[in-house]
Parts: C-alpha cells; structure tokens; sequence
C-alpha cells in the first residue's frame, strides 16, 4: 500500500481526495494544514493522522509520497524540503512563481535523487490523449492554429492569497492560462519561436492580471493565440484547433469534439464531467504511485512545469 500525505487541505485538495479513494493500492495517512480545522475536515472519513506543521507530518508518517496543494508561493520551498526527507512530490501547478524558482527545484531533485512531477493534467487526460493522436496521425491533416477562449468572475470568492501577485505569481493567466500553456505545449511537443502579449488589470484593486490577450509562434508556421479575462462574465471555457482538414474542440477543458471537412462536431471523449476530471486525476495519482516504485511512467516532468512557467513568465511581462 502506497502512503500519501497531503499538504495543504484547501478547496482542490478534495479532487485529490476523491481520486486516492478510488483507486487500489493507495491511501492518504496523513494530511497537514496550517489550519488544524480544514486539516481535520479532510481527514473525515479516511482515517489520515492530522497535522498543522508538515515537517512533522514528514518526520513522524515518513509517508511514501506527498502532495502539494498549497499558495503558489510556498511550491518551491515545500518541495524541496520533500525532496530532503527523500520524499518523492507531486506540486501542483503552476509549478513555482518563476523559471529561476523551478531550476532550483530541479536541482534538488538530482541532488536528492528523489523525483517529482507537477500537477498538470493534459498529459493525463482522455482528450489531451485522443488530440495528441489525431495530430501525429493527421487524421484532422496538419495543425495550423490554435485558441482558447476563458472568462469567469475571477475575483469573487477565490482565496486572497490568488490575488497578490507575490503570492500567486499573477493572476487569471497565472492560474487558469497556465492549463492551456500546458495542452498547447504538450499538444505540439515544441517551444514557441515568438510571444507578444496585452495584459491588463481590468481596473481592480488588486495587482494580478485580470485580462490577457496573446500570440504565440511555434516553428512551422503554427500559432496558439488566447483570451483570458476575469471581469465580471458569464464564463466560458472552449478551446478550438484548426487543421488543414478540419477542426477539433476541448469543451469546458475536458470534453473533445471533432469535425471533418466542414461537418457537424461529432463526440470523440464527453460524459459526465465529475467522472471525466476523476479520470484525469486518477491517472495522475496511478503515475505518481509508478514515479515512487523507480517504474516507468508518464508522470508530468519537472521539465515540462518549467516550460510551462517559461511561457507564462514571457506572456506577463509584456
Ligand atoms: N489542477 C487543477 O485543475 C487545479 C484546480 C484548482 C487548483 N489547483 C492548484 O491547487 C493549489 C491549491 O489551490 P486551492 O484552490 O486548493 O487553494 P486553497 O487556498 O483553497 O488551499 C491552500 C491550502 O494551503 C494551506 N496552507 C497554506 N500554507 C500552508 C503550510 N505552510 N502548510 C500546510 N498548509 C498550508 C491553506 O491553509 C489552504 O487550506 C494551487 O496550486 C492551485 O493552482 C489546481
């Protein structure tokens, strides 16, 4: 039986939860929050030992592998302190607030000879899967372009600490851009040749981007381009792929659709959206239970997280 502890048991905690519980060969023991009471909430009905400080968590459970669902701003350090107990990690993403950041994690890593992934989930998901196929396989012809479409209230009822940027790294783009840098970078497996970007602050108080608006060039004449904004909206989340031959969509970032020369979309991946995201999560947690074994896997690489973290840098500081 594989032991995970958890560290840090906020809103999305409870996704890992629920993934871990339906899976064989995996538990949680134990799980740490700064607040005892939401640490105490998450241990509900899965007899994990409560704990408010991690470094005892760590000492006391020595558990086989953890997970990090913290503050962006506390990735870096509390892997690496992982990483030194000879813990093997899986940090949410984004996978630290600069490419700085995520090389000293990457050292840590060969240091410790201990591993870690990230908690991106194209790479695990269905669609992410059947997209990646249809595109080496050119069942669509060639890919051409790219864009996603995401809009939402950003800034009502998200925890403060995503809107102070030396806590979160940035904002709307930062936090839900960094799924599509993710699918764009795994999708095309290479590294944008140009970035231009136009990022605002919708007139906020706080000081992440509200608003972004970008183009990247990838070699062979292939663009990504993508619209995030958090002012007030209905919500929206679509990304569309344009192919020489036709066009796929991932619907709400986990449904895949696809349309033949022009035809109706007909479904490739839907169903159940709980169901779909607990297969992308499970799939993430069956790979980490391979990283900590020393078996191959396809876990998301520490690598990808700071290419990830690359383009987000380059998209910001326009
Ligand atoms: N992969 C996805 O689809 C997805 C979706 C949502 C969130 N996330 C990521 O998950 C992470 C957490 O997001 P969230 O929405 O759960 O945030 P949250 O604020 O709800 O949870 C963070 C928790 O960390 C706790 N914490 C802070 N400092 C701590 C410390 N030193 N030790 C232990 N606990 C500590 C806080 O008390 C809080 O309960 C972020 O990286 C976010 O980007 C990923």
């Amino acid at each position: 039986m594989i032991r995970i502890g958890m560290i840090g048991a906020g809103n999305f905690s409870y996704t890992h939860k629920r993934a871990i519980k339906s899976l064989d060969g995996c538990e949680i023991c134990a799980v740490s929050d700064l607040i005892e009471e939401k640490a105490a909430a998450f241990a509900e009905g899965i007899n994990a030992k409560v704990y408010t400080d991690y470094r005892e968590m760590l000492e006391k459970e020595k558990p086989d592998g953890v997970i990090l669902n913290l503050p962006h701003f506390l990735h870096k350090d509390i892997t690496i302190d992982c990483l030194k107990h000879k813990i093997p990690v899986v940090v949410e993403k984004p996978m630290a607030l600069s490419t700085e950041e995520c090389d000293a994690m990457i050292a840590a890593s060969k240091q410790y000879e201990t591993p870690f992934a990230v908690g991106h989930l194209a790479g695990y998901s269905k669609s992410g899967q059947a997209l990646k196929k249809i595109i080496r396989e050119k069942t669509l012809g060639k890919l051409v372009a790219m864009t996603e479409i995401r809009t939402c209230n950003y800034f009502v009822n998200r925890p403060k600490w995503f809107l102070d940027k030396k806590l979160s790294g940035g904002g709307i783009m930062m936090n839900l851009g960094a799924h599509y840098i993710d699918k764009v970078l795994y999708l095309t497996d290479v590294e944008p040749e140009e970035i231009c970007s136009v990022i605002s602050n919708c007139a906020t108080e706080d000081n992440v981007e509200a608003t972004a608006q970008f183009l990247l060039r990838l070699p062979d004449n292939v663009s990504a381009s993508g619209t995030f904004s958090g002012c007030v909206s209905s919500g929206q989340c679509e990304t569309t792929f344009y192919f020489s031959k036709g066009t796929a969509q991932i619907r709400l970032g986990l449904e895949l659709w696809i349309s033949k020369a022009g035809g109706d979309f007909e479904p490739v991946v839907v169903g159940d959206h709980n169901e779909i995201m607990n297969g992308n999560m499970t799939e993430q947690i069956t790979e980490f239970m391979k990283l900590i074994r020393g078996e191959e896997n396809h876990a998301t690489t520490p690598e990808h997280g700071r290419r990830v973290i690359s383009v987000l840098e380059k998209i910001l500081s326009e």
